[in-house]
C-alpha cells in the first residue's frame, strides 16, 4: 500500500535541491540543481531495484522489470525541472508518485506482467530554452534531437552542451518503441478540486497552446536629448502591444488566456531609448478554432501598432500544441479505481500543459490530478497535503497494476 509519510519525506528531501528562501524551488532545466535532483532520483530508483537508462536528450527511465520482458512498458512520471520561482510539487509529484508506486509494489513483493518505467522528462517547463516539454517532444518524434540540442538559453549556452555538462547526455535512442499506457500524476495548478473538496481529478484532456516571440525594432537614442515626438521606442511599442493582446483576449467568450511575461530590452539602459524589445506571448484555449482566431487578432493588433509607431516587427511562432483528449479506457480505469478505493473524484480538463499531452500522440495516456492549496502554482507558495498526494498515488497504483497485468 502507498506509504503517505514516505512519499511526503521524499518530496521534502527533493524540495531541498534548489530551495528558495520563500519556500519554493528554483531548478532550471540542465542546471546544477537539475543534475542534483536527477542524481537523487536515480539513487532512489536503484535502491528500489530499478534499472536506469538515460536517452540522448537526458530523459531518465527507471525500469521495474515485469515477468514478461517482451511486453511494452507501462510508463508513469513527470519532470523535476521548475520555474525560476517555482514550487515544490509541479512536476516532482508525478515522478515521486511513480517511485512510490514502485516502492509499494516492492513492499508487497508484487510482480507485474509488463515492466513499469518511471520517467523523468527533460526540460518540461521551457522557461530556460524557449520551448517547453523538450524531452517528451523528442521522445514522441515531434522534434528532432539535433534541433533541441542546438537551442540556446539567454546566455548563449546550448541545450546540448548543458546536457553534456551535467552528465545526462545518455546513449539510448529517443523513443521508437511501443508503450502500453502512460499515466502522469500532477497537482492541478488551479482551484477546482480544492473548491469542490475532492481529492482526485480524472483528467479528460488539456487545452491547446500557441506561443510566439515578437521582436520589435525601433532606434536607440539619448533619453535626455531626443524629443518625444521623434522617437522610435521599441519598448513603448511592446507595452502597447501587450495591452492590445490582453484586450483582444477579452473579446472572446469564454475568455482565452494570453500572457506576456518574458521581456528582453536592448540595450536595457536607463538613459538610452530601447532600440529592440523582444517579448513572448503564451496563448491558450480548449478550442482549436478559437485559438487560431485569437492568434490572428492578437498578431494583427501588434502589426497595426508597429505600423502606427513606425517600428519594425518580426513574429516567430515558437510552438503550436493542439487541444488534447486523453484515452477513454484509461480515464475509465482512473474513475473506477477511485470508486473502488472509496476516493471521491471528478472529471476535469487541464488548463496547464504537460508531457502527457505529447505522450498522448503515441500511446494511450491519461492524467490524475490532486488539489493544490488555493490553486496556486508557478509560485514559491505552491502547496499540497500529504493526504491528497497519497490519494492520487493510490489511484495511480491501481491503474498501473491493472494496465501492467492486462
Ligand atoms: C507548464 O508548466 C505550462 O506552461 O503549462
Ligand atoms: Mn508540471
Ligand atoms: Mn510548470
Amino acid at each position: 500500500m502507498i506509504n503517505r509519510d514516505r512519499q511526503w519525506q521524499s518530496h521534502m528531501e527533493m524540495a531541498q535541491i534548489g530551495a528558495t528562501p520563500a519556500g519554493g524551488v528554483c531548478r532550471l532545466a540542465l542546471s546544477d540543481e537539475d543534475r542534483e535532483s536527477r542524481a537523487l532520483f536515480v539513487r532512489w530508483a536503484e535502491e528500489a531495484g530499478c534499472t536506469v537508462r538515460v536517452d540522448r536528450v537526458g530523459n531518465i527511465f527507471a525500469r521495474r522489470p515485469g515477468t514478461e520482458k517482451e511486453l511494452p512498458p507501462v510508463m508513469t512520471g513527470s519532470h523535476l525541472d521548475t520555474q525560476p520561482l517555482g514550487g515544490r510539487f509541479d512536476g516532482a509529484y508525478g515522478v515521486l508518485a511513480g517511485l512510490e508506486v514502485v516502492r509499494s509494489l516492492n513492499d508487497s513483493d508484487t510482480q507485474t506482467r509488463a515492466p513499469i518505467d518511471v520517467v523523468v522528462w527533460t526540460d518540461e517547463e521551457g522557461c530556460r530554452f524557449t520551448s517547453k516539454t523538450m524531452g517528451s517532444m523528442v521522445f514522441t518524434g515531434m522534434v528532432s534531437e539535433e534541433m533541441v540540442c542546438e537551442v540556446l538559453d539567454p546566455d548563449g549556452k546550448s541545450f546540448g552542451d548543458e546536457l553534456k555538462r551535467i552528465g545526462y547526455a545518455g546513449s539510448e535512442p529517443c523513443g521508437g518503441y511501443p508503450i502500453k499506457a502512460y499515466f502522469e500524476a500532477h497537482i492541478e495548478q488551479g482551484p477546482l478540486l480544492e473548491q469542490a473538496g475532492i481529492p482526485v481529478g480524472a483528467v479528460v484532456g488539456a487545452q491547446g497552446q500557441r506561443c510566439f516571440i515578437i521582436t520589435v525594432t525601433g532606434e536607440e537614442g539619448h533619453a535626455g536629448t531626443l524629443p518625444m515626438d521623434q522617437r522610435r521606442d521599441s519598448f513603448l511599442g511592446a507595452a502597447r502591444m501587450t495591452d492590445a493582446i490582453n484586450r483582444v483576449a477579452f473579446e472572446f467568450d469564454p475568455v482565452p488566456v494570453a500572457t506576456v511575461a518574458h521581456v528582453q530590452v536592448r540595450p536595457n539602459s536607463r538613459n538610452t531609448i530601447a532600440g529592440e524589445t523582444k517579448f513572448t506571448i503564451d496563448s491558450r484555449h480548449p478550442d482549436a478554432d478559437t485559438l487560431a482566431a485569437l492568434e490572428e487578432k492578437m498578431l494583427d493588433a501588434c502589426r497595426d501598432i508597429a505600423e502606427d509607431m513606425k517600428l519594425d516587427i518580426a513574429i516567430d511562432r515558437t510552438s503550436v500544441a493542439p487541444p488534447v483528449s486523453f484515452d477513454i479506457t484509461l480515464i475509465d480505469s482512473i474513475r473506477n479505481a477511485a470508486k473502488e478505493l472509496g476516493i471521491q473524484y471528478m472529471d476535469m480538463f487541464s488548463a496547464a500543459g504537460h508531457d502527457a499531452c505529447k505522450l498522448a500522440e503515441i500511446a494511450p495516456t491519461a492524467m490524475i490530478f490532486v488539489p493544490c492549496e488555493k490553486g496556486i502554482s508557478h509560485n514559491e507558495l505552491e502547496n499540497a497535503t500529504p493526504e491528497d498526494l497519497a490519494a492520487g498515488t493510490k489511484v495511480l497504483f491501481e491503474v498501473i497494476l491493472q494496465a501492467a497485468n492486462s
